[in-house]
């Protein structure tokens, strides 16, 4: 198994995003053997479903996310894991101060990494839609879609070339 998991701040708007969609692009190319789950950097949500907004986002656009419950990560599974992937450069930091060895440190990237268009223009961060309103989401939700077909893609080359 593969193993990837998105990183925000609550984990109840950009990193569940994340995580729903990609799976949803996995399913729908057939690839199960990737792991996909996500967690915050804060505590303040555990256990809480996704942001209303995020639920209804997601909903507007084909996904489900209301099953979601929020975690905080735990940096001491970064060994179970071959991707930790961070929405912003605060993430990045926090992650990196968690990481024990270079092997972990390694593993960590900004999601939006995968989207070619984000490295053209430079905006390689997933602002956050919290403090904003449907636009804020639905623009979140576009960006996110665009860097999970990036990574769907590139994960699907990795099994195919693993297998071949
Ligand atoms: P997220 O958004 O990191 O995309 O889940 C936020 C959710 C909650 C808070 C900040 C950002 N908060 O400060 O509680």
């Amino acid at each position: 198994m593969t193993r990837v998991t998105m990183i925000c701040s609550g984990n109840i708007c950009r990193s569940p995003m994340a995580e729903i969609i990609l799976r949803h692009l996995l399913d729908e190319a057939g690839v199960d053997s990737v792991d996909v789950d996500s967690a915050g950097i804060g505590d303040w949500h555990i256990g809480e479903g996704a942001d209303p907004r995020t639920v209804a986002v997601l909903q507007r656009h084909g996904y489900d996310g209301s099953a979601h419950r929020a975690s905080q990560f735990d940096a001491s599974t970064f060994a179970s894991y071959d991707l930790v992937l961070a929405a912003d450069r605060g993430h990045v930091r926090a992650l990196q101060r968690g990481a024990r060895t270079d092997a972990d440190r390694a593993k960590i990237r900004l999601l939006r990494e995968y989207d070619p268009e984000a490295v053209a223009a430079g905006t390689l961060e997933l602002d956050d839609p919290w403090y904003g309103g449907t636009a804020d989401f639905e623009r979140c939700l576009s960006e996110v879609e665009a860097a999970c077909r990036g990574l769907a893609s590139e994960l699907q080359r990795d099994l195919d070339r693993a297998s071949s």
